[in-house]
C-alpha cells in the first residue's frame, strides 16, 4: 500500500511536469538564423521583464535595460540585491522572453534562434551550481557519452582541476552525488566552468556564487575565469567590486 501511495504520487508530479507548456515564443522557421562563429556581441534594447508568478500590479523586475557588450568585450555588472543580476542572464540565455523590448546575440533576436544552438553557443554558470547523480564524467557531459575522453581531461585541466582529477578513485567514473554532496563548494564551482569549456560558447554568463570561498579557491577561480573568458564575450556579476576588477585586471 506504502509503495503504491509513493507511486501515486510520483506519477502525478510526472503528469504535472508533462503538463507543463514553454512560454517562449514558438521558433518562426521562415525568420530562423544561425549564430555566427566566434565571440557573440550580446545587446538589451529595451527590456522590461516581469516574473509571471509575480503580482499583477507589482512593479516589473526589469525595466527600460539599454546595454551593448562588444564582441569579445567583458561587463562586470554590481547591483545590490534583488536588483535583476540574474534575471539578466535569464533573459540572456533564454529562460524567459522579455515582454518589452529584445535580446540580441551577434544583431540577431534572441528569439529567431533555434533554442538548442541559443543555448550551445551561450554558457551559463549561476549562483547555485546544479550537479546531477552520476559520475564527474555526466555532470561535465550531460549524459552525452559521445564527448571525447581526451577534452574532458583538458576542460578540467584548463580550470586547476587535473591534480583533483588524478586524485579521484574511479577518475572520470567517480560518483558524485546529487547536490555534489562529496564536493567542496570550490571545486563544484570549478566543474561547472570546466562544462562550459567544453561547450566552447561564444558569450559567458558568470553569476558570482553567494557562498563565500576560501582565498586560495578563489585565487584558483579567479586564474580559471581569466582562461574561460579570453576570446569570449562575457558578463561577470559580482557581489564585491574587486571581484570584478580581479578578473578583469587578468584580461587586460
Ligand atoms: N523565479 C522567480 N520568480 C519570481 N520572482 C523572482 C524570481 N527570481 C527572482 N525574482 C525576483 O526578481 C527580482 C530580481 O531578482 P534577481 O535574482 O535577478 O536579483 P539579483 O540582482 O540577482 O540578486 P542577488 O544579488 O541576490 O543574486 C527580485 O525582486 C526577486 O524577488
Ligand atoms: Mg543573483
Amino acid at each position: 500500500m506504502q509503495v503504491l501511495q509513493r507511486a501515486g504520487a510520483s506519477l502525478g508530479r510526472i503528469d504535472g511536469l508533462l503538463r507543463e507548456r514553454s512560454r517562449l515564443r514558438p521558433l518562426d522557421a521562415a525568420r530562423a538564423t544561425t549564430l555566427p562563429e566566434g565571440p557573440l556581441e550580446m545587446r538589451f534594447e529595451g527590456v522590461g521583464f516581469r516574473y509571471h508568478d509575480a503580482d499583477e500590479d507589482a512593479p516589473p523586475n526589469l525595466r527600460g535595460i539599454d546595454l551593448t557588450v562588444r564582441a569579445g568585450a567583458h561587463l562586470g555588472l554590481l547591483g545590490r540585491t534583488g536588483s535583476g543580476k540574474t534575471t539578466l542572464t535569464r533573459l540572456a540565455f533564454r529562460f524567459y522572453d522579455p515582454d518589452e523590448g529584445r535580446v540580441r546575440l551577434a544583431g540577431i533576436d534572441a528569439r529567431d534562434v533555434p533554442l538548442a544552438e541559443l543555448r550551445r553557443r551561450v554558457g551559463l554558470v549561476t549562483q547555485e551550481v546544479q550537479l546531477v547523480q552520476g559520475s564527474v564524467r555526466d555532470n561535465l557531459t550531460f549524459f552525452d557519452a559521445t564527448a571525447p575522453e581526451a577534452a574532458l581531461h583538458a576542460a578540467l585541466e584548463e580550470v586547476g582541476l587535473g591534480t583533483w582529477l588524478a586524485g579521484l578513485p574511479a577518475g572520470l567514473d567517480t560518483p558524485v552525488r546529487a547536490g555534489g554532496g562529496n564536493l567542496s563548494a570550490g571545486e563544484a564551482q570549478l566543474l561547472a566552468m570546466a562544462r562550459v569549456f567544453l561547450a566552447d560558447p561564444g558569450l559567458v554568463l558568470l553569476d558570482e556564487p553567494s557562498s563565500r570561498l576560501d582565498p586560495a579557491t578563489e585565487r584558483r577561480l579567479e586564474r580559471a575565469l581569466e582562461r574561460l573568458l579570453r576570446g569570449r564575450t562575457s558578463v561577470i556579476i559580482a557581489h564585491r567590486l574587486d571581484t570584478v576588477d580581479a578578473a578583469l585586471e587578468e584580461l587586460a
